[in-house]
């Protein structure tokens, strides 16, 4: 008679319990990892041991399930994930004035090194430019943990996130992932990991292209999205409707891909990952990457143009200046069907309209009420508030609301994404 042995459990510490962060922890932790989610903000780290999600992605019906098997566990601690076999580092990267801020990649570096020990594998899946791994994590993790990167000491690799927050057809199992290591063995080891998280990876041959990879990726939709936005504004002059546009030149079944005009671009992504690639090209190369600054350009300027097309249009209809104007703003999320306001484009309109000496009110049924602007006043959508608007601007278009019923009671509405009827004023 043979006993069965079973394999030991791998223990997973995920840093950074955001976007990125939670779903890979929950997703591992029901994929049969022994997970640590270390977080340095105590309030989330509160709510996620309380069973409260504040990713929209992430039931807390699943949350609650991988708490109670005992498989997730949440801290602020770092010293909670001693014994790691894995550790994948998702802290935010963002921009300080234009330039990579790369501070909570070195701080989690920092904390993460002295856990360290041979055979464990350290992956990065914090967007950022080509190099950070090696330049900037690499040494601090050699330095904190008396260890090198290598087959001797830890494997070292860069994965990058494509999460897509709200996407119910591509998710974090079913989209590819692209894996690298800083060797063979490491390589190895990332992509036997990411095997038993995801349905398909993809290796490439080194650290700097998968960062490049996801820079690409973004960069592409920032520029696409920015040519687009660009055309909208000088499709209406040429008495053409950039959707329909649009709409007909996607039946073209090879060689077009269809991007969609807005007010702007948001979230911690195209705001943001195309600047971290120009940064670097030009403080490397001296170059510079025309595309991106000219994309930035554009869709920064989005914002401006919704305002000042609001401001025509209740000019033309109403004979009413925006001044004084009381404007309903539906949605503040960068996204539909999202809560994320960060850079959210829809924010920065209500603050033009508002500076502009409208009296705005606004609707945003997902985002956390702490994380939005303290002087705008945000109601719920009911036919009275549509009614006492001089303006409804749609600047999300969120699936909950009644569009039909926005067009029915409005005097004027701006539709920045194309949710209403082919008589609305729209981008
Ligand atoms: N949000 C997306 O859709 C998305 C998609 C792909 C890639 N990314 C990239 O993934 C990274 C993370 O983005 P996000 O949207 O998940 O950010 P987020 O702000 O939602 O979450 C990051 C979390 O990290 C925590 N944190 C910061 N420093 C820490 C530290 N030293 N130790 C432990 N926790 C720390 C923060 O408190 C926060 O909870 C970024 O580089 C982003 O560009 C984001």
């Amino acid at each position: 008679m043979s006993t069965a042995i079973s394999a030991p459990t791998t223990h997973l510490a995920v840093v950074g319990l955001g976007y990125v962060g939670l779903p890979l922890a929950v997703r591992a932790a029901e994929a049969g990892f022994l997970v640590t989610g270390l977080d340095t903000d105590e309030l989330r780290v509160k709510r996620l041991g309380a069973g409260d999600s504040y990713i929209e992605d992430i039931t807390g019906e699943r949350l609650i399930a991988v708490l109670d098997s005992g498989r997730l566990r949440v801290s602020t601690a770092y010293a909670d994930a001693a014994g790691l076999d894995v550790c994948v580092i998702t802290v935010p990267t963002p921009l300080r004035d234009g330039v990579p801020d790369l501070s909570y990649v070195e701080s989690a570096g920092r904390a993460v090194a002295p856990l360290l020990t041979p055979g464990a594998t350290v992956v990065l899946e914090s967007t950022t430019y080509p190099g950070t791994t090696e330049e900037i994590l690499l040494p601090l993790l050699e330095e904190g943990s008396g260890l090198r990167a290598g087959p001797e000491g830890f494997h070292l690799g860069y994965s990058p996130e494509r999460i897509d927050p709200g996407n119910a057809r591509w998710d974090l199992v079913n989209t590819p992932k692209i894996v690298s290591g800083i060797d063979d063995h490491a390589l190895e080891a990332v992509e036997a990991f990411y095997d038993r998280i995801v349905t398909r990876t993809v290796p490439v041959s080194s650290l700097r292209t998968a960062e490049l990879t996801k820079l690409l990726e973004n960069t592409f939709r920032h520029v696409n999205i920015a040519l687009v936005n660009e055309l909208a504004m000088c499709a209406r002059p040429l008495g053409v409707d950039i959707w329909e546009a649009v709409g007909a030149a996607a039946t073209k079944p090879f060689g077009f891909m269809p991007f969609l005009p807005g007010p702007g671009v948001g979230g911690h992504c195209l705001p943001v990952d195309p600047s971290y690639l120009s940064w670097q090209v030009r403080r490397q190369l001296k170059h510079d990457v025309k595309f991106v600054s000219l994309a930035n350009e554009i869709n920064e300027h989005m914002p401006e143009y919704v305002v000042r097309r609001v401001a025509e249009g209740l000019r033309k209809e109403l004979g009413m200046e925006l001044a004084g104007a009381r404007v309903l703003v539906l949605g503040l999320a960068y996204k539909r069907n999202t809560g994320d306001v960060r850079e959210s484009p829809a924010v920065e309109v209500a603050g033009l309209l508002k500076e502009r000496g409208a009296r705005v009110r606004a609707v945003e049924p997902y985002a956390e009420p702490f994380l939005l602007p303290r002087d705008l006043l945000c109601v719920e959508l009911t036919e009275d508030e549509v009614r006492e608007a001089d303006a409804v601007v749609v600047a999300t278009d969120h699936d909950v609301f009644d569009y039909a019923m926005v067009e029915r009671c409005a005097s004027y509405v701006f539709d920045a994404r194309n949710r209403c009827g082919t008589g609305t004023d729209r981008l």
